[in-house]
């Protein structure tokens, strides 16, 4: 595959946007991508299963914080577009609702732009969970100053993305950008944990992690009490840091059943 959105961009190293959006079934992955997903999938084979119970946990999330009165989302992480993006879920519920997607991919900050091209009240940046600083500098900045006002609560949303911030790195990184936000502001998180996959072969795990070294963002699961320790000082909302597909879901019967802990991954929604 080669076309304008991939030019300059190094095709032949994994990307984590790329890989998951070959999970959800997208097309916007490359022959290494493919290469290295499949790898994962070989030794993980729920994951396509939990990248989608993930993107519903995303959903309900944000309906969820629509009715809770947020009418501003960051969305830290966002990969490349898919269906039921953020900005629509919003919108669908609040057309004033505003959006700004960040992401580290290239590709998955280049397709946003494309996809949001005549959507006024959404944006995509270019930015590094590791580096709040210039993160929060350009959220203050023209075009997401134009959509976004930090004086006013915002949902920072960090779904599927704090595992790719491996150790302890990670803490000031979000203290920071939740001490930029006004009071009110919520801070939403899916992530992958030890407890999770504590279940897979020794080898199958070695063998996903490894694809994901090859990557420039290698994966590195927390424990329970490490996620919750994201949400010091926030007041977590109901029901708390639960496997994600049990979430507040609105399906009877989730993707995993009466196996949530297939999905790997934990979630909670906490507040300012
Ligand atoms: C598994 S995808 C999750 C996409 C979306 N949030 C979701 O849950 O459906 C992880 C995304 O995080 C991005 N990412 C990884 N490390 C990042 C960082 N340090 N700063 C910003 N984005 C990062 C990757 O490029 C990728 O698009």
């Amino acid at each position: 595959m080669d076309s304008d959105w991939a030019r300059g961009v190094d095709i032949d190293t994994p990307s984590a946007a790329r890989m998951y959006d070959y999970y959800l079934g997208g097309g916007h992955n490359f022959a290494a991508d493919r290469k290295a997903a499949d790898a994962v999938i070989a030794a993980i084979p729920d994951l396509p299963r939990i990248a989608q119970a993930n993107r519903a946990f995303l959903r309900r999330a944000v309906r969820f914080l629509v009715d809770s009165g947020v009418r501003q989302f960051v969305d830290v992480g966002s990969g490349i577009p898919t269906v039921g993006n953020v900005h629509e879920i919003a919108h669908r519920l609040d057309p004033d609702a505003v959006t700004v997607y960040v992401d580290l991919d290239p590709i998955a900050v280049s397709h946003s732009r494309q996809l949001l091209a005549d959507t006024p009240r959404a944006t995509a940046l270019r930015g590094d969970l590791r580096d709040p600083v210039d993160l929060l500098a350009q959220l203050r900045q023209s075009p997401a100053a134009e959509v976004l006002d930090l004086e006013k609560p915002v949902a920072v949303l960090l779904v599927s993305v704090l595992h790719f911030v491996p150790g302890d790195e990670a803490y000031p990184c979000v203290a920071t950008l939740l001490d930029a936000v006004a009071p009110g502001s919520w801070l939403a998180v899916s992530h992958s944990s030890v407890e999770g996959f504590a279940g897979l072969e020794k080898d199958d795990f070695d063998s996903a992690e490894q694809q994901y070294k090859k990557t420039t963002t290698p994966v590195g699961l927390r424990t329970r009490a490490e996620i919750e320790r994201f949400f010091t000082g926030l007041t977590l909302a109901e029901p708390g840091l639960v496997w994600v597909p049990q979430w507040r879901t609105d399906e009877a019967d989730g993707p995993f059943g009466d196996e949530p802990h297939r999905s790997g991954m934990l979630a909670a929604l906490g507040q300012r």
